[in-house]
This record gives C-alpha cells, structure tokens and sequence, in this order.
C-alpha cells in the first residue's frame, strides 16, 4: 500500500485551552518552540508522507501561514547573518506540499475528515490529530503504515489508559493477533467506564482507505450530535479486517492543560542546551513548592 497523503484535522475549538485559543489556533501553540502542527508535519514527513492537508475552521488560516514562506523576516535574519534561525523559519516551508481545506461548522471529527475528500482522491491516507503528540524514533505513523502495507487493511494507533480514562476516547474490542498488533471487533465512541469494551483507546494516527468517504457521507450524527470517525471506522470494520497497533511509548495530550505543561517539560529535558538548566530549575521549584 502506498500512502503519500496525510490529512491533519486542525479544525477544533481548543475549548479545553481557553483562554489562550480564543485568538491562537491550539495546533499553532508550541512544544518549547515549535508549534504542535509542525512537530505532526514532520512526523508525516519523517513517515514518508509527501502531501499534507489541514482541515482548518474558517479563521484558522495563521495554520497555512506558517508554512509559507516569510520574505521580510527571511531578509531580516540573512541581513543579521542569523543562520541558524533563517534555517529554522525555512525549514518549516520545505516540509511537503501544504495545502488546507475548510471545515464550515464544527458537526464533528469524521466531518472533518470528510472535507478532504476531493484533496485525497481515490487512494488510501493517513489522518493525524495535532493534540497527541508521540515521541518515538522512528515516527508512530511510520510504523502504522508498515502494519497496514504487510496487512493491506485500515490500522489505528492504540493505547491503553486507565479505566477511569475510557470516556475521553473511542475505545476497542480487539483479539490479538500478532505482539501489539490486534484486530479489531467492536469501536465505541466515548463510552462510560462500565460499558467500555476494553481499555485500548484509539489514539489520533490512523491509516484509511479511501472508502471510508462514503460510510461518513452516509454516517448519522452520534456522541454529542456529531458525525464520528469512529462510527465510520466500525461500519468500516464489518465490511473488512481494521487492525489497531498498541503502542507503548511515551504520548502527549497537548490539547489539555496538563499534558501541554507536562509535553513542554519533557521535550525541553531532551534539548542539550537546555535539559541541565531546566533539571536544576525544577528541583528548587519542587523544593519551594
Ligand atoms: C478523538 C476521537 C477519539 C480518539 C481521540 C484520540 O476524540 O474521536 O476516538 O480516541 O480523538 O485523541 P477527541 O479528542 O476529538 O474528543
């Protein structure tokens, strides 16, 4: 299977992140200093995807922007002979091509996914959600597009999360099939803790084909009154094997206050120049706390 497309849902509220999403797209906010659609960007690209589309709200366009080019403050930075950071700024205009497409009204994630529709065509693409961050080598889609090529069928990231937990996600019944690798019977969006399936939650890489198109054209509204990726998945799911890849690594919720402090913190301690400082900040903080 070869997937050269990836779409990148950009166009949620950010409600959990008021006030600052007022003004700010959530998925422009940084991980120390590099905004989180970038970091899944380049998860994209380090996967071998080579075309990127944003599903963004209307209002969002600052998501666009930041992957064009910057000409003034290009100029600026050569003039000053700031090169190193002239290769930052360009760097995020060199990822793959970047385009984005609308999503009117927020009815939901598998609406958003359905306005990529005419972007993606007849083949099969990845979708990444910017609020879960994965930090592992190589790339957590990377490895979904392997499961998916070796078993030519849709694959979800997964993982599992407490119980208490089970009612923030779409969560699996699965059988086992190989190590972390399973396939999966029954999705439920959003279930309560007692009537979860299991506790393997769907994470925000997966793996589709183009089909799934026509089941959310076709999908009622569900949890919420929104149109579900998950809903579509499991009509997906009793038309062909969908598989679901556990993974087992270290995952950031940037959409929530305390996975974005606690994303900043951990990728800052893995930044050279900044990890001793920081590590001798944190224990007088802890100290004083
Ligand atoms: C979405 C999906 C859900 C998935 C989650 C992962 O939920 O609907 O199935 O488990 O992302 O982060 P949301 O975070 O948009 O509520």
């Amino acid at each position: 299977m070869r997937v050269r497309k990836a779409v990148i849902l950009a166009a949620g509220l950010g409600t959990r992140m008021l006030p600052v999403t007022k003004v700010v797209p959530k998925e422009l906010l940084p991980v120390v200093d590099t905004p989180a659609i970038q970091l899944v960007a380049e998860e994209a690209v380090r996967s071998g995807i080579q075309e990127i589309v944003l599903v963004i709200s209307p209002g969002k366009t600052a998501l666009l922007e930041h992957f064009k080019p910057a000409p003034e403050l290009e100029r600026a930075l050569e003039e000053r002979e700031k090169h190193e950071l002239l290769e930052l700024v360009r760097g995020a205009t060199r990822l793959a091509s970047i385009t984005a497409v609308e999503q009117p009204k927020p009815l939901g994630l598998g609406h958003a996914v359905l306005q990529a529709k005419e972007a993606v065509g007849a083949e099969p693409f990845a979708v990444m959600l910017p609020d879960d961050i994965f930090d592992c080598d190589p790339p957590l889609l990377k490895r979904l597009l392997e499961i998916a090529t070796a078993k030519d069928a849709p694959t979800v990231a997964l993982l599992r999360v407490p119980r208490a937990d089970v009612s923030k996600y779409g969560i699996v019944a699965a059988t086992p099939e190989e190590e972390q690798i399973y396939k999966i019977t029954q999705m439920v969006e959003k279930p309560s803790p007692e009537n979860a399936p299991s506790e393997l939650a769907i994470m925000g890489r997966y793996v589709l084909p183009p089909e799934i198109f026509g089941l959310l054209e076709n999908a009622k509204p569900g949890v919420g009154g929104e149109i579900q990726l998950t809903d579509a998945l499991m009509d997906l799911a009793r038309r062909r094997p969908v598989y679901g890849y556990e993974y087992c690594g270290a995952r950031y919720d940037l959409g929530d206050r305390l996975g974005f402090v606690t994303a900043q913190v951990a990728y800052a301690l893995k930044r050279r120049e900044l990890a001793d400082n920081l590590r001798s900040k944190l224990r007088s903080l802890l100290d004083a706390a």
